[in-house]
């Protein structure tokens, strides 16, 4: 197993080039298997949730061919309509081939995901919603399973802004004849992503980015060329780092306009940002940063998945700031490490009050999940002295090439074996 080494507390100067999202390519990817041609995808990111999305196209019947960014997709004879527990318990977001494989077959099986560290995760909305769509549900042996005789076009209501379902139930929608009309839909912007793909393959979707998503099907999907769009968690990422560690950089190929919710509120804490149309440039505050205070949301609020990197920043604030996470009920494991490394952190449920000190001190500390990984990077970045970090197949999930990128922006990070 892998572990990272920081040496931190030296500003930052540098430049970073941004990589595919991830989650804009997962789904994606999943949508290839609503059609029998060859798919392309550019932009890709080489990531372990990639990865485990390659093993889950090509167990269903895919050949899949992936690197350097490319992920090619074309169809092997006879699709499987199932998903097994050893490929969804590694990644959440394999349930998002149930969508494309119920519009195909009216037939899927896959096996529940079940809770991770920061929650219990239930799929209740999209089951709500194939239901609408004429599905039938029922479940065996930890398997869920949804049929149709037949799939009919319809009105579907979240009942509260699912991601996942979001996209899930666009992608059935995508093949089925008629009109669907999605309401009260996620807004991220890997939703509009995933529509412009749909689109590329004969599908009409209008409204995405808004809470209303109509999409018109066809009888059958083409092939599709696709450039993902650049990963915003990773961009806000690095810019906490700067902020939190001090210095200047440029981070390039990424979407400023994606991430207007934290660009906000890092100004309001005292950092300057500059924005062009796919690069931007971020210079910390002199001293510490002004408190403020930051209620996670669906988008366009402040993300979630950026919650732990910015209590990182805050954690040196010159004064108290409150973190309050509204999507996830128990995503605050980053704090305990965080007050091993010096913060003055106390969660009360879903509310962290974050009294800010004049300097984190480098400590071992683990990862709990992907983004609180991310944050103890951060973290060592800002802190004096050594940090090692341990769990980081955690950060393997979804940041790429990170140590290199971390050295591009002037921190002294390696990666050892345990
Ligand atoms: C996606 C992102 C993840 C991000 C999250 C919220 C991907 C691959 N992952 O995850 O990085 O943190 O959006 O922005 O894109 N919920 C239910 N029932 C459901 C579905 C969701 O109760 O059927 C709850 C979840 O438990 C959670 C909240 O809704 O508390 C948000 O989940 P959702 O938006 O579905 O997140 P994901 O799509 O899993």
């Amino acid at each position: 197993m892998d572990n990272f080494v920081i040496r931190g507390g030296r500003p930052l100067n540098g430049q970073a080039t941004i990589s595919g999202s991830k989650n804009a390519a997962l789904p994606i990817l999943a949508a290839t298997l609503l059609t029998r041609e060859k798919s392309e995808i550019k932009n890709v990111p080489e990531l372990m949730d990639i990865k485990s999305t390659f093993e889950l196209l090509n167990y269903l019947g895919k050949n899949c061919f992936y690197g350097y960014g490319n992920f090619v997709v074309e169809e092997r004879a006879g699709l499987k309509q199932h998903a097994p527990y050893d490929l969804v318990r590694k990644m959440r977001a394999s349930v998002l081939v149930a969508g494309p494989l119920l519009a195909r077959f009216k037939k899927v099986r896959f096996s529940l995901p079940g809770g991770c560290s920061i929650g219990m995760r239930p799929i209740d909305i999209h089951l709500e919603g194939f239901k609408k769509l004429g599905a039938v549900v029922s479940y065996e042996k930890g398997d869920v399973i949804l049929s149709a005789r037949k799939l009919k076009a319809g009105r579907v209501k979240f009942r509260f802004p699912s991601v996942g379902a979001t996209e899930n139930l666009m992608m059935c929608a995508a093949l089925i004849e008629g009109t669907t009309v999605l309401e009260n839909c996620a807004r991220e912007p890997e939703i509009e992503d995933l529509a412009a793909a749909l689109v590329k393959m004969g599908a009409k979707v209008e409204g995405a980015g808004s809470p209303t998503i109509k999409v018109t099907g066809a009888a059958k999907l083409k092939g599709l060329k696709h450039t993902v769009m650049p990963d915003r968690i990773e961009t806000g990422t690095f810019m906490l780092l700067c902020a939190a560690a001090g210095g200047r950089v440029r981070l390039l190929n990424t979407a400023p306009k994606t991430l207007t919710a934290l660009i906000k509120a890092m100004q309001k804490a005292g950092v300057k940002i500059n924005c062009f149309k796919d690069s931007m440039e971020v210079v910390a505050p002199h001293g510490r940063p002004k408190p403020v205070s930051v209620d996670t949301k669906p988008h366009p609020g402040f993300p979630t998945d950026l919650q732990a990197p910015w209590m990182v920043f805050m954690a040196r604030a010159n004064g108290t700031s409150e973190v309050h996470e509204h999507i996830f009920e128990n995503r605050f494991m980053h704090a305990p490490e965080l007050v091993r490394m010096g913060a003055d952190i106390t969660v009360l449920d879903r509310k962290a009050v974050v009294r800010g000190v004049p300097q984190l001190l480098g400590a071992p500390v683990m990862c709990s999940d992907i983004r609180a990984g991310a944050a103890m990077v951060v973290a060592a970045a800002a802190a004096k002295g050594k940090t090692l970090i341990r769990r980081i197949y955690h950060i393997d999930r979804g940041y790429e090439k990170l140590e290199h990128k971390l050295k591009d922006l002037g921190v002294d990070a390696s990666r050892v074996k345990a």
